[in-house]
C-alpha cells in the first residue's frame, strides 16, 4: 500500500495541483490546501484504481482531478472501516472518518469530467500527528501494535491528565458523554447514554458542582435547565450545535401556532416538542401547555397529548413524528406536514381542520441518508442479520427494519443479541463502531456510513481544556424566564411512566 500522487488545490471544487512531497499540519490537513482546517474532512483520499476505472470509462482524467489530496494504490478503501487509523510514511497518522460525500452542488470537477467518484469512493479523514509525505511512500493500518493500544503518546498524556483531574475533583465533577461521541471520549465519562438517560442524570445529580456534557448544545442545555441552582454544566465545544434544532425557531414557531389556532381555535392545539431543539422552543410547549419528548419517550409523549388535546404540533423532526404517529395508528391523511415558508404551512384550512398531527417539515441529515437501497444491499449481503434503526430515519426506512428505537435501545438490542448474530445498525457511526468493538462476539455493521460532525467536534484537548477551566469556559447558562417554563415541559417528560421505545410496533426481537 503506498502514496501514487499528492495533490493540494487553493481553492474547494477545483482539480488539484500535483507535487512530490507535502508538509500534512496536525488537526488541519495539508499545508497551503483549501480542504484543510478544524474540521473532519482534512485530508482526502482516493485510490488509483478508480482513476483508472473512469479513465477506462473514456473520462479523460489524471492524479488530482477530482480534487483528492492523497491517491493510493493497494488498499481497499471499501474494506477500511470508519476510525481506521493509518500510518503515513514515517510520521503522519490520520483516522478515517468519512467514507463518501454529499454533493450538493455540481462543481468544476463535474464539469470538466462528466462525473465525479468523490461522492462513493472518497475518503476522508483528520490528522492525528502531522509531518512530510512523499510520493512512494509506505501506507499501514495503524494497529497499535507499535504505541501498545493505538493512541499516540499525546493523546494518551491527555487522557492522563483528564483522569487526574477527574481524581483530584471526585465527586465534585460529573462527565456526562452522549452516545455518539468518540470512543476516547465516553471511555473518560463517568454516565454514558441516549438524550433521556442522560437528562434524567443530570436531574438527579446533587453532589456534582461541575456537569461536563460531551454530546451536542441542546443536550447541555436541557442539563443546565434540569440542574441545581449550585451546579455549573459547561460543553467542551459550545459550537457543537445540532442541524436538525435549526431548522425551527421561537419566531416561526409562534407564527405557525397563530396561523393553525386561527384555524382550530385555541383549546384544539397542543404542542409537543422533540428535545432536540433551543431552550426557547421547550419554553415555548411549557406555557402553552405542552411536553417534551425524546426518542425514548414520544409515543408517551403524543398519548399525553392526545389525552388533553384533538391535535398536536410536534416539531422539529418529521420524522421521528410520523414514525411515532405511524405506531400509534394515525392515518396518512391525518398527518399533514407544516412548511414554515408557506402559507398556513402549505395546506388549507380543511387540511388543517381534518388534521391529528401537524408535523414540521425539519429532519437530521445523518439519519435521512439511510435509503432503502441500503436496506436491500445489507439484507442481500447479510441473510438472517437483523436491522436496528433509528426513529430519525425516513417512514420507508423504519418500515423495512426488525426494530427501531432511541440511541439507548439500539445499545440494549446488541448487547441483548445472541452471540454469533449479525446486527446492521442505522444511526451515526461512532455508536455503531465502538458498539463492533465491545461485542466482539456478534457481527455489528453500519447500515452505511453516516457522520454527526457536530458530535464529532468534541475531542480530548475540548475536554481537557474545559476541566482546567472549571466554571470558566463555555459554561452553559439560560436566561430565568426561559429556564422556568422550558423546565415545565421537561418536568412533563420526566414523569411520564418509562417505557421502552417501540416506534412502528417493532419491539426488540434479540
Ligand atoms: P437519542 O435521544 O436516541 O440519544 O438521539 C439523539 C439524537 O440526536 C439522535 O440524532
Ligand atoms: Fe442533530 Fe442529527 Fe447530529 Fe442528532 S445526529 S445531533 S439530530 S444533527
Amino acid at each position: 500500500m503506498k502514496i501514487e500522487s499528492i495533490a493540494v488545490s487553493k481553492k474547494k471544487g477545483t482539480p488539484k495541483t500535483r507535487v512530490e512531497e507535502a508538509l500534512i499540519v496536525r488537526e488541519h490537513g495539508l499545508e497551503g490546501d483549501a480542504h484543510a482546517g478544524k474540521w473532519h474532512r482534512q485530508v482526502s483520499f482516493l485510490t488509483s484504481e478508480s482513476i483508472e476505472r473512469a479513465r477506462e470509462c473514456g473520462l479523460e482524467v489524471g492524479f488530482g482531478d477530482f480534487a483528492e489530496n492523497i491517491a493510493t494504490s493497494g488498499i481497499d478503501w471499501m474494506k477500511i472501516p470508519v476510525g481506521t487509523r493509518l500510518k503515513l510514511g514515517k510520521d503522519v497518522l490520520v483516522e478515517v472518518t468519512q467514507i463518501g460525500k454529499e454533493c450538493h452542488a455540481r462543481c468544476a470537477i463535474y464539469y470538466k469530467t462528466g462525473d465525479c467518484i468523490m461522492p462513493k469512493e472518497g475518503i476522508f479523514g483528520r490528522v492525528l500527528e502531522g509531518g512530510r509525505i512523499h510520493v512512494g511512500d509506505e501506507i499501514r493500518i495503524f494497529d497499535g501494535s507499535e504505541q501498545g493500544d493505538g493512541r499516540s503518546p499525546e493523546e494518551k498524556e491527555i487522557s492522563k491528565r483528564v483522569k487526574a483531574i477527574k481524581e483530584r475533583l471526585g465527586k465534585e465533577l460529573i462527565i456526562l458523554t452522549h452516545h455518539y461521541q468518540r470512543k476516547e471520549i465516553v471511555d473518560l465519562g463517568d454516565f454514558r447514554g441516549d438524550s433521556f438517560g442522560l437528562s434524567q442524570r443530570a436531574a438527579a445529580d446533587r453532589s456534582a458542582k461541575y456537569i461536563i456534557f460531551c454530546g451536542v448544545h441542546f443536550m447541555a442545555e436541557s442539563a443546565a435547565i434540569l440542574s441545581q441552582d449550585h451546579q455549573i454544566v459547561q460543553i467542551p465545544d459550545a459550537e457543537a450545535g445540532c442541524w436538525m434544532a435549526d431548522m425551527a425557531d421561537k419566531f416561526v414557531v409562534e407564527r405557525a401556532w397563530e396561523g393553525l389556532t386561527l384555524v382550530t381555535g385555541p383549546d384544539a392545539l397542543l404542542p409537543v416538542v422533540y428535545m432536540n431543539s433551543d431552550a426557547d422552543l421547550k419554553a415555548f410547549c411549557g406555557r402553552h401547555g405542552g411536553i417534551v419528548c425524546t426518542s425514548s419517550n414520544a409515543e408517551d409523549a403524543l398519548r399525553w397529548g392526545f389525552s388533553r388535546r384533538e391535535k398536536i404540533l410536534f416539531f422539529p423532526d418529521q420524522h421521528l413524528g410520523r414514525n411515532t404517529g405511524n405506531s400509534l395508528g394515525i392515518a396518512p391523511e391525518e398527518m399533514i406536514l407544516w412548511d414554515p415558508h408557506r402559507e398556513l404551512g402549505g395546506n388549507s384550512a380543511d387540511q388543517i381542520r381534518k388534521a391529528k398531527l401537524i408535523l414540521w417539515d425539519g429532519y437530521c441529515l445523518v439519519h435521512t441518508r439511510f435509503k432503502v437501497e441500503h436496506m436491500e444491499e445489507m439484507r442481500a449481503r447479510y441473510p438472517g442479520a437483523k436491522i436496528v434503526v433509528h426513529p430519525e430515519c425516513t417512514q420507508e426506512v423504519v418500515a423495512l427494519a426488525d426494530a427501531v428505537g432511541s440511541t439507548g435501545y439500539i445499545v440494549k438490542y446488541v448487547e441483548n443479541a445472541p452471540p454469533g448474530s449479525t446486527i446492521i445498525i442505522g444511526t451515526e457511526i461512532n455508536l455503531v463502531r465502538r458498539l463492533a468493538l465491545e461485542c466482539p462476539d456478534r457481527r455489528v455493521v453500519p447500515l452505511h456510513d453516516s457522520l454527526c460532525p457536530n458530535m464529532y467536534k468534541i475531542d480530548l484537548n475540548k475536554l481537557l481544556w474545559t476541566l482546567e477551566n472549571l466554571g470558566k469556559a463555555n459554561v452553559v447558562e439560560v436566561p430565568d424566564d426561559i429556564r422556568r417554563d422550558a423546565k415545565i415541559a421537561l418536568d412533563r417528560m420526566l414523569e411520564l411512566a418509562p417505557t421502552q421505545s417501540k416506534a412502528n410496533g417493532k419491539r426488540q426481537q434479540a
